[in-house]
């Protein structure tokens, strides 16, 4: 990986201009964000969504600041090329925007993270303002912020009403305006990300918001098949890991009962 190119904020709207699709993926390792950093993936979201696939909780609430920043430095660790994106946790940022600055700063210090993405729209743009005037990079998130899950009261797909599609208009160009450098649209008609996309000069970056928004992400473990529970349209499989190490596991058990495991040449 000598003399690799690194992906910065400036590349995100290179892409854009040039129309060559952001790849994004999560995730939350050292030996995970290697391979995708190997692959080719062009930035790494450390999202707070390691709240759900690798803590177990049902929502992204209880993830704290300290395991996000935790997450990050493992991340950080692997990558040589890709943009790493770290999610601020919630109670992290909504207090105020010096309670803001400080967790992003941490963030930034602590794991050596290349930016911060904030869910919310026109209500958190003095909050995005506050952190890119230190000179961190922001990256909005809007639709279907699962942070606010207790607000909404249901994982479905969001601005399908003419007002709330109106909002979210608004919404993406005030974050624009702000300074962010990239939006996230997460579950939305494809219709409306479409036109967000071409109304902004800034990326959009898509999950279950169609083929129109000038990226795509998605959760590397729904991704990899590594969640039997969870069937959303949007997420396309690109692997059953499940089987495949649930296979392996059988047969290394298999072994170890049978004694076949370890043979003289794996023994010292
Ligand atoms: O936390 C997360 O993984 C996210 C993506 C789904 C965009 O915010």
């Amino acid at each position: 990986m000598e003399g690799v190119r690194r992906v910065t904020t400036q590349t995100f709207r290179q892409l854009k201009d040039a129309s060559i699709p952001i790849a994004m993926l999560t995730a939350y390792d050292y030996t995970m964000a290697r391979i995708l950093d190997r692959a080719g993936v062009d930035a790494i979201l450390v999202g707070d969504s390691a709240s759900n696939v690798v803590a177990g909780h049902e929502t992204t609430l209880p993830i704290t600041l300290e395991h996000m920043i935790y997450h990050a430095q493992c991340v950080v660790r692997a990558v040589k090329r890709a943009l790493v994106i770290v999610d601020l946790p919630f109670g992290a940022y909504q207090g105020n925007s010096k309670e803001a600055l400080i967790s992003s700063i941490r963030v930034m210090k602590e794991a050596g993270a290349h930016a911060v993405k904030i869910e919310g729209g026109t209500a958190v743009v003095p909050t995005m303002e506050r952190i890119l005037q230190a000179g961190i990079p922001v990256m909005g998130h809007l639709g279907l912020t699962p942070q606010s899950i207790y607000r909404f009261g249901t994982y479905k797909v969001r601005a399908r009403e003419p007002e709330e599609a109106d909002q979210l208009r608004q919404d993406a160009l005030a974050l624009e305006k702000a300074g962010c450098f990239a939006i996230v649209l997460e579950k939305i008609p494809a219709k409306l990300a479409g036109e967000i996309s071409a109304s902004l000069s800034i990326p959009t970056i898509g999950i279950g918001a169609g083929n129109a928004c000038d990226g795509q992400i998605l959760v590397i473990n729904d991704a990899l098949g590594l969640n039997d529970d969870f069937h959303p349209r949007f997420v396309r499989r690109y692997a059953n890991l499940i089987d495949s190490i649930s296979d392996s596991v059988k047969n290394y058990v298999e072994d170890v009962r049978s004694h076949s495991f370890p043979s003289s040449e794996e023994s010292y």
